[in-house]
């Protein structure tokens, strides 16, 4: 059974070319699930130029500042004028390579939120804390810091990315996902007025797409390495 509009979000990283973006367009076709692409912020352009219009567009940073003397950051505003809808923020790349934490990822939420996007705030647990049985812990926290501050009313998406599943070819088991799914969705329910849809990410394939997402409170995917090969990309957003 096809699971009723999902969302389908790929995470290029560092990676992709404008080959990459004519090669995806000429596969993919509207389908059931909303589909966004967050190439480097050079294939911007190029992404609005070459994929049809009902797959949207989204950046995989912004900084917390609007303007002023940040070498090398781009600010949530000027996403927008790109008509850029959507912001990964904290993705655990760049809580552990960049050093992000939570106040910073609140404080990024903000400003996208500010400029009309929606971020998609990534939380997750690192190998070391899984095994010391502290997922939960580590959820709630990111969550309390990240996300409990927004305004109520905002409207925004979350990603649940255990770290160890990146780019590992390993998954957690159904009663993981499930187990963290609903952590996750109890919490946010508290908070938010509008149901958020939690995407599951790590290595998220065209294999174990159709099984992840089906599994409750799974609101879609966030796929980094299988997002850069057309076909199976394709797979996934159908399914
Ligand atoms: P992989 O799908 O390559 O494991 O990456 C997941 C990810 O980091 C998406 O943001």
């Amino acid at each position: 059974m096809k699971n009723n509009h999902k969302i389908i979000a790929a995470n290029w990283k560092m990676n992709g070319s404008e080959e990459l973006l004519k090669e995806f367009s000429q596969f993919v076709r509207a389908k059931h699930n909303d589909i966004i692409i967050c190439p480097p912020f050079t294939l911007i352009d190029s992404a609005k130029a070459f994929l049809p219009s009902f797959i949207k567009i989204g950046a995989q940073n912004c900084s917390e500042e609007d303007k002023g003397p940040f070498t090398g950051e781009i600010s949530a505003s000027m996403l927008q004028e790109k008509n850029v809808s959507h912001v990964l923020i904290g993705h655990s790349e760049r809580r552990i390579l960049f050093k992000e934490n939570d106040d910073v990822i609140f404080k990024k939420a903000e400003a996208a939120i500010k400029s009309k996007l929606t971020p998609i705030i990534c939380i997750g647990e690192t190998l070391s804390e899984k095994k010391s049985n502290e997922t939960l812990k580590v959820l709630n926290y990111q969550i309390n810091g990240s996300l409990a501050k927004i305004n109520r009313c905002e409207k925004v998406i979350v990603a649940y990315e255990p770290v160890w599943a990146i780019g590992t070819g390993l998954t957690p088991d159904e009663n993981e996902i499930k187990e963290t799914h609903l952590y996750i969705k109890t919490k946010l329910d508290q908070h938010f007025n509008a149901d958020t849809p939690i995407l599951y990410g790590g290595s998220a394939n065209a294999e174990n797409c159709s099984h992840i997402i089906s599994i409750e409170n799974v609101g879609g995917l966030l796929v980094g390495g299988a997002s850069l090969k057309t076909r199976d990309f394709t797979t996934i957003c159908n399914c």
